[in-house]
């Protein structure tokens, strides 16, 4: 990137450094628009939050290195005005942000570490890098005709852009790495992860095609998904007319390259619209809050029109949930909460055993270490298990309906006698602090300075996608 520097204005050197210092974040931005071979590139320790390497030919997008945790590096694509995140090349472990780690381009792209090697790589023989106006990373063979061997479309993260061809092949895992959604023979799939290394996980939600004008046949290859510029989720088999369409509120407004869907952090599947100044929601695959698995957080109660409660009635609901769900009961004492009117979101995909009586149906559990609880319906005898840390439940008006769920025992206590401890060691400190402040004066500089450091510190940078929550989600996939 070259800057020139108009003769008259050497003769003003504050104002000539005013205007470096005014453009400087405009021409970081302006970064340039293709990589050849040769291209090598470390982080900039002075960066705290991007450092742009490669942008699009309207300098929507940019590829470069964004700063996680103040010490990690992940190579990732974000959309420049807002600054969201859209890519991240491979899950974890994150390169560090060190003089040490380098980007380079030798027809693959490559992620190194001078100690620990190449942590990530393309493994291309290409000719260069580009980044196309809606995102795609692309990586190309020479001339005018050139092939493309690599793209970023192919590996997406949580993030689907215009005309990404999303194939049964591809996983978008939310930044937390506890949702993902895949695609089945014909339906899209949304799984959580609520226990380690069970994969895909459990199937919470599944949108199957309408079939109005086309159908899912058995043997015509499997199915895609694409979000359209047109302002609709596609559904396609083997040919470009969807069997399956789901329109946004922005149905044929015009605007290609402005729409992106993500799989959020609660598990839902949000579509954006991208108004020149702002992202608006114009699409929630789950529509209704209470079909969220976790939406009022474990042992939580979600009341339809009304928002979130506790399963156990002498609880009061706060944001984090109403208790910790944790492993199985397998060689565990637990307590039994019990309460009628409730049932299973999921229920229409969930496996279920007919039963008798509730107390047959709450028998079987208790019979099962790896059982979290069950939810009985009296009318029709239908018994569902629970394989999984309990989440949410939602309430019904219906009480033949009724759920037993096994809680942890003693967890409430340990929290009273870690608080207590906490206290202890509080009071303790303020009574060394004050002691200290009295003894010496110039210990106090020090407190300050260092309350003072801990602010600047702390600051957190305008990504707030890859907040500690993405960042444990880096980590989290990887398991
Ligand atoms: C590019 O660099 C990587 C890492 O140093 C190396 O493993 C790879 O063989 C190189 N590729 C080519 C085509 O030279
Ligand atoms: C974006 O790129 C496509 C294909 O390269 C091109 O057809 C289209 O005109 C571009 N859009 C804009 C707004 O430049
Ligand atoms: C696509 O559909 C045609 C008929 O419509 C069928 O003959 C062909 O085998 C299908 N392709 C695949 C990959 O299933
Ligand atoms: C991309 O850039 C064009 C031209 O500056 C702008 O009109 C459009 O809104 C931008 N799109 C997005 C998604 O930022
Ligand atoms: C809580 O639930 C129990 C049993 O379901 C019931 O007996 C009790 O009246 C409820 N308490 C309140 C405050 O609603
Ligand atoms: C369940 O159904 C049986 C028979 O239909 C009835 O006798 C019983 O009272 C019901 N129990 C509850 C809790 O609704």
């Amino acid at each position: 990137m070259e800057i020139t520097i108009p003769s008259g204005l050497t003769q003003f050197p504050v104002l000539f450094l005013l205007l470096i210092f005014l453009f400087h974040p405009i021409s970081a931005v302006a970064s340039t628009q293709e990589l050849l071979k040769g291209f090598t590139a470390t982080p900039d320790s002075s960066i705290s939050s991007f450092q742009p390497l490669l942008s699009d030919s309207l300098g929507n997008y940019s590829l470069g290195f964004l700063r996680v945790d103040r010490t990690q590096l992940a190579l990732a694509i974000i959309h420049v005005p807002s600054q969201e995140q859209l890519w991240i090349a491979g899950k974890s472990p994150l390169a560090r942000w060190s003089s040490q780690t380098r980007l380079s381009f030798n027809g693959s792209l490559v992620i190194s570490d001078s100690h620990t090697g190449v942590l990530w790589s393309s493994y291309t023989d290409g000719y260069r890098v580009r980044l196309s106006n809606t995102s795609n990373l692309l990586i190309e063979t020479m001339g005018d005709t050139s092939l493309i061997l690599w793209q970023s479309f192919d590996s997406p993260y949580n993030t689907l852009m215009e005309n990404q061809i999303f194939t049964s092949a591809m996983t978008l895992v939310s930044s937390n790495g506890l949702y993902s959604m895949k695609l089945g023979p014909d339906f899209i799939g949304f799984y959580v992860n609520f226990i380690d290394n069970s994969d895909p996980g459990h199937l919470y939600y599944q949108h199957n095609p309408m079939e109005a004008k086309a159908r899912v046949l058995k043997d015509h290859g499997p199915i895609q998904a694409m979000l359209s510029p047109d302002g609709f989720l596609g559904m396609y088999q083997n040919g470009s007319t969807p069997v399956d369409v789901q329109p946004f509120s922005t149905f044929q407004q015009p605007g290609t390259g402005s729409r992106r869907l993500r799989l959020e952090p609660d598990g839902n599947l949000i579509g954006y619209y991208w108004t020149r100044s702002s992202w608006v929601v114009d699409f929630k695959q789950i529509s209704d809050l209470c079909d969220l698995p976790s939406s009022c957080g474990p042992y939580g109660l979600c009341q339809p029109g009304k928002g979130c409660s506790c399963v156990d009635n002498r609880t009061a609901y706060s944001s984090g949930g109403c208790g910790t769900s944790g492993g199985d009961f397998c060689g565990k004492k637990y307590g039994v909460l019990r309460r009628t009117g409730v049932e299973l979101s999921n229920k229409e995909i969930m496996a279920y055993t007919i039963m008798s009586s509730l107390e047959k149906c709450e028998l079987m559990c208790e019979e099962k270490c790896t059982c979290w609880g069950a939810v009985y319906s009296n009318t029709s005898g239908f018994c569902y298990t629970i394989d999984y840390p309990i989440q949410t439940v939602v309430e019904v008006l219906d009480v033949t309906k009724a759920g037993y769920f096994k809680v942890r025992v003693g967890a409430g206590k340990d929290n009273k006698v870690v608080g207590l401890w906490v206290g202890l060691g509080v009071l303790c400190g303020l009574v060394l602090l004050l002691g200290g402040v009295f003894l010496y004066k110039r210990e106090r500089r020090g407190v300050k300075g260092y309350v003072e450091e801990e602010g600047v510190n702390g600051g957190v940078g305008p990504y707030k996608n890859l907040g500690s929550e993405s960042f444990k989600s880096i980590e989290l996939s990887e398991r």
